[in-house]
């Protein structure tokens, strides 16, 4: 029974596969093009003395992690607590959870990971901070926590003006290390007028500079200044006491950054490798890939290289592609490669990444903490 290579241990010896060989759908990655984003993103950051702490949401992979330390990141940012046990355990000791951790389960876990690695933790309120603070000194260990400040996007966060207080509390807490604050400025990613962008993006990360002042002069020491994803680093970076950004899904790039947030220079490193399994009509054909291969509501895939097809729809198995001119000779049976709407969220469709130079299968990555949502 044919069974797809899941492991770099199962290839065979002195193999040359290529793309043909594996069946579909599955998701590819061009290395040297997500290597030339890797360091686009981490000279681009650096050119700003701003460090990159990549966001590893979307690709869930302590190797990606590992290899985007070794481009220049000082850690990673993590969504979740479980991916930020994957990421540690797998080498990248240094790690952000943007987010709140809530309940005793987790905190047991996350004093564990205080003995095994570095991680941060955002609080934006005391009822997170006095239980998580009590594990702590139950457990012997003393976690870094960073506030995070609402800049706008309205999701959580404090009020900017309550930074200062809820700072105050947190620095008297014995098991809490204060390190700092973040905000995101999502809100602002898909603003057109690159003029405003910029603008609305000073503005609210001058939110930021300004309550790291406010802690500074209070003698509360703010290392960290976080903010930024890849639909606004190249404003973001150059925002006054930014200390470090969290865009991550740049290294594989899509169809979302490019349009909506208007994201340059990147090249598209991701794609889904798709079957024609039928030709119901001259001017449509349907792919091996649906919804549950294929993330396209921020933004519709596109097939790489084909002006003349269109993702018209898609269910949870099949595509369907509107054909005009010349893809009107496409077969069942040919194949096709498309660029994501959003990477982020079709990467987690998925359980490995198929690695490719020049065509050549040259690696298979495990996406380890996916569905490891706690
Ligand atoms: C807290 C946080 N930081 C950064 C990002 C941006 O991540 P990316 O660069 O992968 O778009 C997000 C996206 O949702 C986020 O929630």
């Amino acid at each position: 029974m044919y069974k797809q290579f899941i492991n770099p241990t199962e290839l065979p010896a002195d193999h040359t596969l290529t793309k043909a060989d594996l069946d579909t759908p599955f998701l590819a990655v061009d290395l040297d093009k997500m290597d030339a984003n890797v360091a686009r993103i981490s000279q681009g950051t650096k050119d700003f003395n701003v460090q990159w702490r990549p966001h590893c949401k979307g690709h869930k992979s302590s190797i990606i992690a590992s290899r985007l330390v070794k481009a220049g990141a000082i850690g990673a940012t993590c969504a979740k607590l479980a991916e930020a046990e994957v990421m540690v355990r797998g080498g990248v000791p240094d790690v952000l959870i943007a987010n709140l951790i809530v309940g005793q389960a987790k905190l047991a876990r996350l004093a564990m990971l205080c003995k095994e690695g570095s991680p941060i933790v955002c609080i934006d309120h005391l009822d997170q901070a006095n239980p998580m603070n009590e594990m702590m000194v139950r457990e012997g260990v003393r976690c870094r926590v960073i506030i995070e400040v609402n800049i706008g996007l309205d999701r959580v966060g404090c009020s900017p003006d309550k930074t200062l207080e809820l700072a105050r509390e947190l620095h008297t807490l014995p098991g809490l290390k204060f390190a700092g604050i973040m905000g995101y400025e999502g809100h602002l990613l898909t603003i057109e007028d690159q003029v405003e962008k910029r603008e609305k993006i000073e503005e609210a990360l001058q939110l930021l500079a300004e309550n790291a002042a406010q802690l500074q002069a209070e003698g509360i020491p703010c290392e960290i200044v976080s903010c930024g994803g890849t639909g606004s680093y190249l404003l973001s970076r150059m925002q006054n006491g930014i200390t470090e950004l969290q865009a991550g899904g740049g290294m594989f790039m899509d169809q979302f950054y490019e349009q909506q947030c208007q994201v340059t220079g990147m090249e598209k490193a991701l794609t889904i490798v798709a079957t024609v399994v039928g030709r119901p009509a001259v001017d449509r054909a349907i792919i091996d890939s649906g919804k549950k291969t294929l993330h396209v509501e921020y933004e519709p895939a596109v097939v790489v290289g084909r002006d003349d097809m269109k993702v018209a729809r898609l269910s949870a198995e099949h595509g369907e592609l509107e054909l005009s001119g010349d893809a009107q000779n496409l077969r069942i049976g040919d194949r096709l490669e498309l660029v994501p709407g959003y990477a982020d969220m079709t990467c987690v469709l998925h359980d490995y990444f198929y690695v490719f130079q020049n065509d050549t299968l040259v690696d298979i990555w495990p996406l380890e903490a996916r569905g490891l949502l706690q």
